[in-house]
């Protein structure tokens, strides 16, 4: 909604400058700066995109102030209370809750497309065995474009529905294969009388040898997980995965853009920091001295799974989190296990020293997931993979809302040019002189 109009002084020309402020449903009001440049000749410049909403959005809403998250308009804690991922899964996507009926209906769409083309197998072969995971993630979800041709048509509704529900049903089954592959073993195929989370700890944790006896405690926390980090708004992989789909690309390759961005250390990549931080320091002596290089401002240190951009409170999903921490620790007896004493120590010192406390810096979502996870028996170098199964919804539902939107463009960025200004090549240019 359009409400007032912001006037603004380029000082350079003198010209005065009308822009609308618009108001969203609930948050800050924004200045549309659109014809900003057609009035003034100026562009805004926000390199990190810390005063810039880069689009309008239906699908998810924080107040980092306040420590809210709402997904299509419903508080985290309730969803993680009360659903499960794959009713989150379809409120993402939908806007509403399933009926019963409607979830049954999609549980088994998701299930029915777990299996990947046979075909798929044979990239794994072209990785060297100890790749990381996350790189073969990204080789291998991006090759799902090269299967289904029958349905790329990104401007039918169709052909992105079933696009979406590949992709939450294939990225799961894929995570697990990298991790086999890595490990040399066999890869294990999807069940479909299994749940969604069960199956994936199947594929993942157990092997041909073995039969799987999911334990109801473990798949819940995992089942939670996912809910908490299956979207986060404007965050840097979901405006990755906006960009590129904003030049027309296939829902397959702009999750796989996602999948990249999202394995930096600053984003996704910090759970897995997050546990090489913790068996770098290794003693709760040691504590201090890694606090100290935290807050040298002449060391590269952070601690890592603390802080965030947009949260200068609690995160919400941390404290929900730090609970599922507590409750799977709890089920395999670990509370006494060294890492773990580590990270709680860490956490009640980080949390009462002073920098910290000033600067807002609290534990994120990557801080507990790392420890649970660990927990759960997954290796460290799989973490970032299971973000992005969790995530994948997010990334896919806000790829559908972009390609919907009637008045969609290309996402095109200008720049604050600072390199040479215009200058010719000398005559002698390549001549020995
Ligand atoms: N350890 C020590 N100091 C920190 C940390 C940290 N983890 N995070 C921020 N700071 C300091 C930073 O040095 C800066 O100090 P100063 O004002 O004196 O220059 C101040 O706090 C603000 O930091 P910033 O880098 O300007 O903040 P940002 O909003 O650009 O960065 C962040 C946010 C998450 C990238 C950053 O806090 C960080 O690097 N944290 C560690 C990595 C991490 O845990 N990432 C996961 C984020 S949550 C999951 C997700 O959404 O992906």
């Amino acid at each position: 909604m359009t409400h007032k109009r912001s006037l603004i002084l380029n000082e350079n020309t003198h010209t005065l400058c009308e822009l609308p402020i618009l108001s969203g449903t609930t948050g800050p009001d924004v200045i549309d700066v659109e014809t900003l440049y057609k009035q003034t000749g100026m562009f805004t410049y926000d390199p990190g995109f810390t005063s810039t909403a880069s689009c309008s959005s239906t699908i998810t809403y924080i107040d980092g102030e306040a420590g809210i998250l709402l997904y299509r308009g419903y508080p985290i804690e309730q969803l993680a209370e009360k659903c499960t991922f794959l009713e989150v899964c379809y409120l993402l996507l939908n806007g509403e809750l399933p009926s019963s009926t409607e979830l049954l209906d999609f549980q088994s769409t998701i299930t029915i497309h777990t299996m990947v083309h046979d075909q798929l197998t044979n990239f794994f072969k072209g990785f060297r065995r100890d790749a990381h995971p996350m790189a073969i993630m990204v080789g291998v979800v991006g090759a799902l474009s090269a299967f289904y041709h029958d349905a790329l048509d990104i401007k039918s509704k169709k052909d992105r529905d079933i696009s979406a529900i590949r992709l939450i049903a294939k990225v799961p089954t894929i995570a697990a294969m990298c991790h086999k592959y890595s490990t040399g073993l066999p890869f294990m195929y999807p069940q479909n009388k299994l749940s969604y989370v069960e199956n994936f700890m199947r594929m993942m944790l157990a092997t041909p040898c073995d039969d799987f006896v999911p334990n109801p405690v473990l798949v819940r926390a995992l089942d939670r997980i996912l809910i908490l980090h299956a979207d986060h708004e404007q965050n840097a992989s979901t405006s990755t995965v906006r960009l590129a789909g904003s030049s027309g690309a296939n829902p397959y390759a702009c999750i796989t853009s996602g999948i990249a961005c999202l394995w930096g250390a600053a984003h996704g990549g910090a759970n897995e920091a997050v546990l090489n931080m913790l068996k770098e320091i290794a003693d709760v002596s040691r504590i201090p001295s890694y606090i100290a290089k935290a807050k040298d401002k002449n060391d590269a240190f952070r601690l890592m799974g603390f802080g965030h951009r947009v949260y200068k409170n609690h995160d919400p999903r941390a404290k929900l989190m730090r609970a599922t921490c507590h409750e799977v620790l709890t089920e395999l007896g670990l509370h006494d296990d060294p890492l773990f004493k580590l990270a709680l120590e860490l956490e009640r010192i980080a949390l009462e020293d002073p920098y910290f406390i000033e600067k807002k810096l609290y534990p994120n979502v990557d801080f507990y997931s790392g420890i649970v996870f660990h927990a759960l028996g997954i290796p460290s170098n799989m973490f970032t993979a299971l973000f992005a199964m969790g995530r994948t919804v997010g990334w896919i539902a806000h790829w559908d809302e972009m390609i919907a939107d009637p008045d969609q463009k290309i996402g095109r960025p200008r720049q604050l040019y600072t390199g040479s200004k215009m200058r010719n090549i000398p005559e002698n240019h390549g001549k020995s002189t």
